[in-house]
């Protein structure tokens, strides 16, 4: 692999970004740092951005009294403001409403509407379609999806329509998408997710809409002015739009196929299959990825604006640090399957893993080689080649998004060095050079562990290094701050 281009989904500008949103960026962000020290920095793009057409932000703009102009305006600066309080690195952000992407849209659906299936069909067609749609999930739904006849997720009984539209023949797709994920030429993950799909197309697909005629707030249909394309649609072309599709042949070809799309389980059958398909249709490869992470209640309750439980990850931030936030989420709860989050939990993992044990390991080999004063390194070479040795397991780990394991490894590491330190009782020894070369030993581990946390603890790094000064054959530490001071009720 000599690039990665990785994704988040673009989230909708409906309502203020909440600790659900910062998972999936802070996870994306986690992989662009690792794919950047392992690659370079120019051959990794990170992408994330906001989806701000269709109903459901048109009427979150008229609840709030604005046009949807100045809405979308107003939340989508929330969403930027708040991954770069958080600390996230991301490459570019795209809204749906800058021209970039009207224009990209465009182009996409005159492809299609050019398009033929691999049956040799129309890739679009006009139809009538009658079905319940939920604003909330901006889709029809099957009446058997239906709960009491409500969504069973946003509780609201979806409106009954029948409109014209234009139509996807996504159907026609099913073989070459069954293939394809079949085959992991498409890989989905984890797998629970890739046979929920395989599943999901055996059971037949059905051709969708793309256009809607009464939703006034979307990117007008270019063969049809009376309709607007349809949300999921407009917002999937954001992945091709920001590296030039239509536009800049180069840069797509550059970037395209995407390495992998992050996305939360209930968006996957639009990435895993409708987005694929579309692809196809114009000619273009699908991603190479796509990667379902789980779902976070919050002591257990689903996050949700009516339980009032939904917490703002900058406010968290504050209290605890970016780098404990990005912690807590990647450790403890298996990325891809479902979780629990709660503040009492942080407080427990922030005072236990990273004070005591991170911190403190730390603060106390500091301490004793601020007092001991410059330690020599025996062959700086292999010194350089151990502290930025990466293990294979832990490698593999990140790139397969096993966070927690690969966390745990590194903590597994840390928790036996931690016990040397505390059986040597190195205050006790009198021998300055026995002295000195057990610290020089547990420095060296301390780059070699910081280098790796890097991606994770991006600012815990930089203070490492702040400690620790490597100059020719001297290695020079100071005590300073310590990183994580405790947390007290
Ligand atoms: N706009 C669409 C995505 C379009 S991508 C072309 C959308 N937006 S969203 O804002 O509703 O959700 C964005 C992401 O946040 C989804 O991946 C979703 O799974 C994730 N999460 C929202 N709530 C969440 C939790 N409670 N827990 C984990 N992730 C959550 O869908």
């Amino acid at each position: 692999m000599d690039r990665f281009y990785l994704t988040t989904p673009i989230y909708y500008v409906n309502d203020r970004p909440h600790i659900g949103h910062a998972y999936s960026t802070i996870a994306a962000d986690v992989l662009a740092r690792f794919w950047r020290r392992q690659l370079g920095d120019d051959r990794v793009w990170f992408l994330t951005g906001t989806d701000e057409h269709g109903a459901k932000i048109e009427r979150a703009a008229e609840k709030a009294g604005k046009t949807p102009h100045a809405f979308t305006n107003e939340i989508a600066e929330a969403f930027r403001a708040t991954w770069e309080k958080l600390g996230l690195n991301f490459n570019d952000f795209i809204r749906t409403t800058e021209p970039r992407h009207e224009k990209a849209v465009t182009a996409f659906l005159l492809a299609l509407k050019d398009a033929a299936t691999p049956k040799g069909n129309p890739a679009v067609f006009e139809g009538e379609y009658e079905g319940f749609y939920c604003t909330g999930h901006e889709a029809f739904m099957r009446e058997n999806d239906l709960v009491d006849g409500v969504c069973p997720d946003h509780k609201i009984k979806p409106e009954l329509v029948k409109e014209k539209n234009w139509f996807f023949k996504l159907s026609d797709f099913q073989e070459e998408l069954g293939r394809l994920i079949e085959t992991d030429e498409l890989e989905i993950r984890p797998l629970a997710r890739k046979n929920e799909m395989l599943n999901f197309i055996k059971q037949g697909l059905e051709d969708i809409t793309i256009s809607r005629p009464h939703v006034k707030w979307g990117i007008p249909v270019p063969f049809d002015a009376g309709q607007t394309v349809y949300v999921w649609v407009d917002a999937l072309i954001n992945y091709v739009s920001a590296i030039g599709y239509g536009e800049d042949r180069q840069r797509l070809a550059k970037w395209w196929p995407a390495n992998l799309h992050i996305v939360g389980k209930d968006i996957a059958k639009f990435h895993c299959i409708i987005w694929p398909a579309l692809l196809l249709a114009v000619g273009l490869e699908p991603p190479k990825k796509v990667f379902a992470h789980g779902f976070f209640t919050i002591d257990r309750e689903k996050i949700s604006k009516s339980i009032g439980n939904v917490i703002d990850p900058v406010e968290l931030a504050n209290r605890y640090g970016n780098d404990a936030l990005r912690y807590f989420l990647l450790s403890e709860i298996t990325f891809g399957e479902d979780g629990d989050f709660s503040e009492e939990k942080l407080k427990q993992v922030y005072n236990g893993e990273l004070a005591n044990t991170l911190g403190n390991y730390v603060a106390r080999v500091a301490a004793l080689a601020e007092k001991g004063g410059a330690i020599s390194i025996p062959d700086r070479e292999k010194f350089l080649a151990t502290i930025n040795e990466t293990p294979t397991p832990f490698a593999r780990a990140v790139a397969e998004l096993r966070f927690h394991e690969a966390l745990g490894f590194l903590w597994e590491e840390l928790h036996a060095h931690d016990k040397e330190l505390q059986e040597q009782e190195l205050w006790k020894e009198g021998d300055e050079k026995v002295l000195r070369g057990k610290l020089f030993h547990h420095i060296e581990f301390i780059l070699w562990l910081n280098h790796l946390l890097e991606p994770f603890l991006p600012d815990t790094y930089n203070k490492i290094l702040e400690k620790v000064n490597i100059s020719q054959n001297i290695l020079r530490v100071k005590k300073g701050e310590s990183l994580f001071p405790r947390i007290e009720n």
